[in-house]
């Protein structure tokens, strides 16, 4: 049987995640190997050249999967029919930028690109914002699509869910596929917080697989994932690339196929102000999917110790909201 391809449309696509994303989106890994898609590239002006380099050499590849690409710097046409949308393009901060300018600034990218979503996607689209501020250019970019249910806007935390996993396996001494049931909580920066007491290494507690030491979770786990993003910077000389283009495959992949048995996985999403988590906001929850839609784990019983962490990145959360909401952004 002949499939429809899916739209999947990705803005930012000569940048460096773009780079080592779209040849395993044209490959399957994103949707699936028997899933056409056609892709449609957003870029800037400045990007476009270097998008069609890249467009030339996807050619090369004669992927069985690919349709069809579109290169363009117009929202509404890089949205048009979209599936699934992965917004990677945005405002890095620069010298001298105060927290207000990089908000503003991406304010002007993801206010207009939610509108184009909202005006031209198709109903069933799916948004992955990957570009910091990840959570809150995704707050801009939903609140500018009234019409697309919110909970289709989701913010990339599946990097920092995967470290969590890495540096888990390492210090248990397993496989990565022995750890299970990891959660990050709130924003994706270094306010996060990644929690170990529900999690499952090996069969074991994680907290007790890691030998229940809380110094090690202090003072190396916790700083060591929620600060990998800027040691990624500092040791490689550019931030993490397909790390975080493995990421949003793997993000959009569980969305779109469901978590395993027994295990789930942590999404930047709508709160619905579970777990205290002041509703309206994106922040991380844990979730596990099931055809195409997603649930927040509920009833886990949450420690003093993390009922701080978690309120501390969502205070953060809520300081950007009310940032964005007093530029007019939202
Ligand atoms: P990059 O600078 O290499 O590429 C960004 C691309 O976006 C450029 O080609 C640029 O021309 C394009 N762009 C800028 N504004 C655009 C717009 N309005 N429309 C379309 N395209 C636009 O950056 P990168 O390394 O690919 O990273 C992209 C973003 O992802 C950054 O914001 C980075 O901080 C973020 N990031 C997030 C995570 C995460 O876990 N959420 C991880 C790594 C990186
Ligand atoms: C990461 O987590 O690797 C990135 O968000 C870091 C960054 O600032 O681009």
């Amino acid at each position: 049987m002949t499939r429809t391809p899916v739209n999947v449309t990705v803005t930012g696509a000569a940048g460096q995640i773009g780079y080592a994303l779209l040849f395993r989106i044209a490959s399957g890994h994103l949707l699936g190997a028997d899933v056409p898609v056609n892709l449609r590239l957003l870029e800037i002006p400045q990007g476009l050249k270097a998008a069609e380099g890249v467009a030339m050499e996807l050619d090369d590849c004669a992927f069985p999967l690919l349709r069809d690409i579109t290169i363009t710097d117009q929202a509404a046409t890089a949205f048009d029919g979209a599936n699934v949308a992965l917004l990677v393009g945005a405002r890095p901060r620069t010298a001298g930028m105060e927290r207000g300018d990089l908000l503003a600034a991406n304010g002007g990218i993801f206010g207009p690109q939610g509108k184009a979503i909202n005006d031209n996607a198709a109903d069933d689209i799916k948004v992955l914002v990957v570009g910091n501020p990840a959570n809150t250019n995704a707050l801009i970019a939903q609140r500018n699509a009234p019409d697309v249910p919110a909970e289709r806007f989701t913010a990339m935390t599946r990097l920092d869910h995967n470290r969590a996993v890495a540096q888990l396996a390492k210090k248990a001494g397993v496989t990565v596929d022995e750890v299970k049931k990891v959660t990050i909580w709130g924003n994706h920066s270094a306010t996060q917080y990644p929690d170990v007491f529900h999690a499952e290494i090996g069969g074991k507690n994680g907290f007790e697989a890691v030998g229940s030491d809380q110094a090690w979770l202090e003072d190396f786990f916790i700083p060591k994932v929620a600060k990998r993003g800027a040691e990624i910077i500092e040791v490689r000389g550019a931030s993490s690339a397909a790390s975080a283009a493995n990421a949003a495959i793997d993000h959009v992949h569980t969305w779109v196929n469901g978590t395993a048995e027994g295990n789930w996985t942590s999404m930047g999403i709508v709160s619905d102000g579970s777990y205290g988590v002041p509703e309206g906001i994106i922040s991380s929850f844990p979730v596990t999917t099931k055809d195409g839609k997603f649930e927040i784990v509920q009833g886990l019983e949450i420690s003093d110790f993390s009922r701080a962490k978690i309120d501390a990145s969502v205070a953060e959360l809520v300081g950007e909201r009310d940032e964005v909401a007093k530029l007019g952004l939202i």
